[in-house]
């Protein structure tokens, strides 16, 4: 494996992921926007894991967007009636009325940009949830800490590592970071440690 990132941080969220996610948190429905959604692997598994369960699927309706064009006919495919948009999310103008419906905000963002995508997460989406799966070590930095003290996250821990190469051998360790809409400004945060995934689901990326 080299050790040249891909172009664009172009690493997709395995599905169980997400469905650990879900397994223990709820968000309401509505309209949920994936800013740097690649070919929709948040999208897909999100309804993946209603199907699944064999719930009736969640009233959601998706707005995605990635700077890269090449994913958008997956991400048309996934969420053929909502929106889906080629742009640079950091340049976006949040008055465009498709965003003042917005009460979820989930990502997976690319890590050298992650910061910047949280924050302008929080400058843009006042109303609504913000989720971001990012290594857990993005907690512990000088360079956030005014940031991170006083918007201190609810943290869902992954205890298995994911591999976004789809081998199950991940490299780093990863947590769902929560701030609902109501629980912006808090000093402290909860820490809840989801479910294992079993290896064979970890590498047929189910
Ligand atoms: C780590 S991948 C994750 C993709 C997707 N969120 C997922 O969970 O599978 C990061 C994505 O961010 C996109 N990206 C990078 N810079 C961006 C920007 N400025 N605006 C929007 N998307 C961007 C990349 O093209 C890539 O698809």
């Amino acid at each position: 494996m080299t050790n040249r990132r891909r172009e664009c941080d172009a690493y997709y969220t395995p599905e169980w992921c997400v469905h650990r996610l879900m397994d223990a948190m709820h968000l309401c429905s509505g309209v949920w926007y994936e800013p740097c959604a690649g070919h929709g692997a948040i999208v897909k598994a999100v309804s993946s894991w209603h199907k699944k369960r064999r719930f009736q699927e969640a009233n959601i309706r998706w707005v995605t967007n990635d700077i890269d064009p090449s994913g958008i006919d997956e991400r048309m495919e996934a969420n053929p009636l909502g929106r889906n948009i080629v742009s640079d999310y950091l340049i976006q103008e949040p008055g465009d009325p498709v965003f003042g419906s917005v009460n979820s905000v989930i990502t997976n963002p690319p890590y050298i940009l992650a910061f910047e995508v949280i924050k302008k997460t929080f400058d843009c989406f006042h109303d609504a949830n913000i989720v971001m799966l990012l290594r857990i070590c993005f907690l512990a930095s000088i360079k956030r800490q005014s940031f991170l003290c006083r918007h201190v996250p609810d943290i869902y821990v992954l205890p298995n590592r994911p591999s976004f190469t789809y081998d199950g051998q991940g490299q780093y360790d990863y947590a769902w970071f929560v701030w609902k809409k109501d629980q912006k400004n808090k000093r402290s945060g909860r820490i809840s440690i989801l479910d294992t995934t079993p290896i064979q689901d970890r590498k047929n990326n189910k």
